[in-house]
């Protein structure tokens, strides 16, 4: 058991292995947090608990002047009754802002109940906290789930109205955690498309940081992860609480100092356009936030991420299976392509290891362009003979990919001609434009029926192994006619559509393999994850960007849901120029691929692609299953190294990027991390055989004075 309840001084435990999450029922009945951390005794906290006078302050009624709600440790504050810090909801009841939420019993569930309507983790012990404003009838239930084996907390709340009347929620964010002291700092993955998932830390000060977005998607700009740590915590040391949320739309992370120095850190649905309307008897259901604590820096708080993930996120059918290795059109033909060229690329790769083609964008509709043809999922038989590239694909031992953008119309299309209001819009506007292309209202059921239909029916027609579901631009006009005067429900109805979307198409064909992707990298987060094992890290396929991309990614995403391809150079994206090798060694950080003409290629380079495949092979267990240690921070170094180390040490993989050529430079020295100390490990690549202890303390030479973007890569195999 996990959740205990101290009747006498109202305490719940929440513990896990490692872990203590306390708070207690103060007595007016709101909720006390006490302590959120390494494991401790299940002891009395109230001793912990701040009283205090403070001048021009308020309280509650049936509390004394010490006792302002300003100044507690709050579970669930509210706004209007003495927290004038962010509140974690806020209610409209009629007009009147005000209410006392107070405690009315509690629960605990074996296995968490799954969030209705959207994607969660599942399992773990589960406690559900009742508060209830008698006054209004509202009822919030609080709840907290706990993993023995994890140091990680989840919460979400649920909103009932168990009243006559309808009321209006006007924030409801999933979680608010209070700290003792304002001696923290944040961590978060900002970017932009090509540039996903920079990590970048931020002292706090007085007042409200606050990371968002408001794209309807969960972005590029600002991934749904924000960690708070000490100044001094470092990759393998220091404490960090990693914060991510289980949710793919508009988004928000606080993190607040008050007057008396405590940090409040929320996080949520974004409130920036939300209101909801609860109708009597009605239920919302906020996402799902992962909360993570490590005492040992970041290196560990991922770590615990990702056994997270990979144990209780991503689907049991394919997170631990091989993953397909690919050889993707895009970046070989882009849209000018026929049924002999693809076959060509399929001949191409035979022999080398490839085991999955990806016809990408551009077999449908009038799709010659990217101005024309979304939402029309009909084959373009003039341009390609899609049955014939399958049977060639099959006939080859290779299994078939194709790329969806189900959520997408443009305007040149027969679906806009037939229904040009099932596009985002608001009446009497011309939607924006992105990429020429507008964005079909899932929050219509008819809109939805026709994508689940349509890309059944080619599912169905086809025997398709692998589906790459594609997203190409924000949202915007942002309302939908039959939401009247609720059109601040938008975007949070337009991402519970899409589930709805991924239910129905995931569950529908769950032999399929799905890869996730929104112009590479723009919705990168747990709930895609949920539906796709893997994600497209990026457009950006440049190996020395790559490292940057990664690397943050990584902080809380398990390497197996990066999906990595090596491109040609001059690269796409950026001209730059790398070694073959180099690209091959960083996108093997990931679930590996091929995105190039491999037509083009010779022999001896398509023999490169065969040695980088079965090199890849040799280390997919730990790709899938390994810890993961990053060694060096290319942002912060000239070399960007990691280390994979199998759950029960017996073999490692190190892989060392130098990105500039420094002549007659300073010895390149890297310390592997996460070896037995006891153990004695061979390094092939060095004929070297030495303990864990001497390794991680000596640290390797790695030889690579010549050429920019250079890299090696080294087996650990215990004797
Ligand atoms: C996006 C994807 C690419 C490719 C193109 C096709 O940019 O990220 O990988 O599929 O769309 O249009």
């Amino acid at each position: 058991m996990a959740i205990y309840f101290d009747v006498k001084t109202k305490t719940f435990y929440l513990e896990s292995k490692n872990l203590t999450y306390a708070f207690c029922v103060d007595q007016a009945g709101f909720l006390n947090h006490l302590y959120f951390g390494k494991r401790i005794a299940r002891e009395e906290l109230g001793f912990s608990v701040h009283s205090v006078d403070r001048g021009h302050g308020a309280y509650p009624p049936d509390f004394g002047r010490d006792h302002s709600l300003s100044i507690f440790l709050n579970e669930c504050p509210t706004y209007g009754r003495s927290d004038y810090r962010e509140s974690m909801l806020a209610f409209d009841f009629d007009g009147v802002r005000v209410g006392d939420l107070v405690y009315d019993g509690y629960t605990v569930y074996e296995t968490k109940p799954l969030l209705s309507g959207m994607p969660s983790v599942r399992g773990g012990e589960t406690l559900a906290v009742s508060l209830k404003d008698v006054l209004h009838g509202a009822r919030v239930v609080l709840y907290y789930t706990v993993f023995e084996e994890l140091p990680v907390i989840l919460r979400h709340a649920e909103v009932v109205n168990e009243s006559d009347e309808a009321f209006m929620l006007d924030r409801a964010y999933s979680f608010c955690l209070d700290f003792p002291d304002k001696n923290w700092e944040t961590v978060t993955l900002h970017g932009a498309h090509l540039r996903e998932r920079f990590m970048e830390r931020t002292s706090l000060s007085h007042g409200v940081f606050s990371v968002d977005s408001k794209r309807g998607v969960s972005s590029a700009q600002m991934n749904p992860f924000m960690a708070i740590v000490r100044k001094n915590t470092d990759e393998e040391t220091g404490e960090a609480y990693g914060f991510n949320l289980v949710y793919s739309g508009d988004f928000t992370f606080k993190a607040q100092i008050e007057q008396d120095d405590s940090l409040r850190v929320l996080g949520g649905l974004n409130d920036y356009d939300f209101s909801w309307l609860l109708k009597a008897g009605e239920k919302f259901v906020t996402p799902e936030a992962v909360m993570v604590y490590s005492e040992n820096g970041l290196g560990d708080m991922s770590r615990s991420f990702h056994d997270l993930y990979r144990t209780y996120l991503i689907n049991p059918r394919f997170v631990n299976a091989s993953r397909p290795i690919v050889i993707n059109n895009w970046e070989a033909t882009y849209m000018n392509f026929d049924t002999q060229k693809l076959c060509e690329i399929v001949d191409s790769v035979r022999g080398t290891g490839i085991d999955t083609f990806v016809l990408d964008d551009g077999w449908f509709g009038a799709r010659n362009t990217d101005k024309a043809g979304l939402g029309d999922w009909v084959v373009n038989e003039k341009k390609v003979d899609l049955k014939k590239v399958i049977d060639y694909t099959h006939k080859n031992g290779l299994k078939f990919g194709l790329w969806f953008e189900p959520e997408m119309v443009n305007k040149d299309s027969e679906l806009y001609r037939a229904h040009p209001d099932w596009a985002i819009h608001a009446d009497g506007l011309e939607p924006c434009l992105g990429r020429d292309q507008l964005v079909l209202d899932l929050t219509r059921d008819e809109v939805r029926q026709y994508v689940i239909d349509s890309v059944s029916a080619i599912l169905n027609a086809y025997e398709i192994d692998y589906v790459k579901w594609d997203m190409n631009r924000p949202l915007t006009d942002n309302y939908s006619a039959w939401l009247k005067k609720q059109g601040k429900e938008f975007h949070h109805r337009y991402v519970l559509g899409l589930y709805q979307l991924c239910e129905a198409l995931v569950n529908g064909f769950p032999s399929v393999f799905f890869e996730g992707c929104a112009s590479g990298g723009c919705r990168f987060d747990p709930a895609m994850l949920y539906y796709f094992p893997q994600i497209w890290t990026s457009d950006d396929t440049d190996a020395y960007m790559r490292t940057f991309i990664q690397y943050g990614t990584s902080l809380c995403y398990p390497l197996s849901a990066h999906s990595c391809h090596v491109s040609v150079c001059p690269n796409h994206q950026c001209g730059r120029v790398t070694p073959f090798a180099s690209r091959g060694h960083v996108a093997h950080l990931g679930a590996t691929g091929y995105e190039l003409d491999t037509a083009k290629m010779t022999q001896e380079e398509l023999q490169e692609v065969k040695k980088q495949v079965e090199e890849y092979k040799a280390m997919e267990a730990l790709v899938l299953h390994g810890d993961l240690y990053r060694l060096n921070d290319p942002a912060k170094e000239n070399l960007f190294a990691e280390m994979l180390v199998s759950k029960d040490k017996t073999n490692a993989h190190l892989t060392v990027f130098r990105p500039f050529a420094v002549p007659n430079g300073p010895a390149i020295r890297v310390y592997p991390r996460g070896l037995k100390d006891d153990a004695t490990y061979y390094i092939p690549e060095l004929d070297l055989t030495r303990t864990g202890a001497t390794l991680m303390r000596v640290g390797l030479l790695v030889c690579l004075n010549w050429e920019d973007f250079a890299s090696a890569t080294y087996r650990f195999i215990e004797k």
